[in-house]
């Protein structure tokens, strides 16, 4: 059993990625680098988001400094207008032009606040959410998010990896995993596990939630894992979304959900107190795996062996994705994985 090697992941995954929280997009248009293209995003005048490509098709200025007119971007350098589609509406100094002049527009869907492009002209797949859970139900926790030194495809195969979860969170596997692909483009792992440690949030946890967890992932394209620790008395709801952002970084930004309240009192007083509870442990349990990261992991897939089964199963699965349909990240061409700013440089 080998697995594969490194340069059968593409540089990045065709999928859904975090662009920003929708309060970042007010009036004005927001720019940013997202796999090494520049990208911008709008809120027309109906409300309706767009992220096209952000460089304009005359001299290429920054569209991100431009400003919204009616349902169009307008470049701030000489006026071109593009709508929604990207298509070219306007060009003041010769209007016939216009329709030889056309950006890429990417699929977007705003959810829980916050804003989530696919990096392709048509979405493969609708944006994921918890198996079996309708997103209109749940309230999103203030994200967090960690830069680790690792290759993209290192994140979503740490669920898979079986055997860390003795050592570097204190759960004991009592079970063995089942694992399914409910999506072509999803792969689950359920397993059932003993709350060990003697932190005092283990203490916590098994006081107050249970001592047996049955723990299920789901990852979709290496990029989107959500997880379902269930114990006997409770759930958690936790997100991962990451962005690779060269050969070996990759930007993590966690969000955890919590059901939302029937009564608008405990929506008000009870839901954001709870998503910061489940926010601070799903945090802590996360934190062996970030520190690790943060300090480098690397891909050996000589280093794997039997015990690593599933770990190997998990990345044949993931490198044989069909990751350059769309033809915007094809496989080995180098995008030029541009750095980005964090979007949460406040959170600890
Ligand atoms: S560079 Fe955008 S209109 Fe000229
Ligand atoms: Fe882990």
């Amino acid at each position: 059993m080998n697995a594969p090697d490194a340069d059968r992941f593409p540089e990045c995954p065709t999928s859904w990625y975090l662009y920003c929280r929708s309060r970042d997009l007010g009036r004005r248009p927001l720019s940013r680098n997202l796999l090494g293209r520049r990208l911008v995003a709008f809120r027309t005048a109906s409300g309706k988001i767009a992220i096209i490509d952000g460089r304009c098709a005359h001299l290429g200025a920054d569209l991100g400094a431009g400003c919204v007119h009616g349902e169009a971007i307008q470049c701030a350098f000489h006026h071109w207008e593009y709508g929604t589609d990207g298509r070219c509406v306007l060009v003041p100094a010769k209007p016939q032009a216009a329709a030889r002049f056309q950006l890429s527009a990417y699929p977007v869907v705003e959810r829980h606040g916050f804003v989530f492009v696919f990096n392709g002209p048509e979405a493969l797949f609708p944006l994921p959410f918890f198996p079996d859970a309708d997103p209109g139900e749940f309230i999103a926790s203030e994200p967090f998010d960690e830069v680790l030194l690792c290759p993209w495809w290192m994140v979503g195969a740490n669920v898979f990896d079986v055997q860390h979860f003795r050592a570097a969170h204190d759960r004991k596997l009592i079970d063995t995993p089942a694992v399914d692909c409910p999506s072509p483009y999803a792969r689950r792992i359920t397993a059932n596990f003993t709350v060990l440690g003697d932190t005092l949030r283990d203490r916590l946890v098994r006081r107050f939630a249970g001592e047996r967890v049955r723990m299920t992932f789901t990852d979709w394209c290496g990029n989107i894992i959500f997880a379902t620790p269930t114990f006997r008395r409770t759930a958690s709801y936790g997100m991962l979304i990451t962005e690779p952002l060269g050969p070996n970084r990759v930007h993590v930004h966690g969000i955890v959900f919590v059901p939302r309240s029937r009564s608008r009192m405990g929506q008000t007083l009870f839901d954001p107190m709870h998503a910061k509870v489940r926010r601070y442990f799903i945090k802590a349990f996360l934190h062996s795996d970030a520190r690790l990261g943060t300090k480098g992991l690397t891909y050996n897939p000589a280093g794997l062996f039997d015990c690593d089964g599933e770990l190997i199963r998990y990345f044949d699965w993931l490198a044989s994705l069909p990751s350059a349909a769309c033809g915007v990240t094809p496989r080995k061409k180098a995008c030029g994985l541009v750095d980005t700013n964090l979007l949460y440089p406040q959170s600890s």
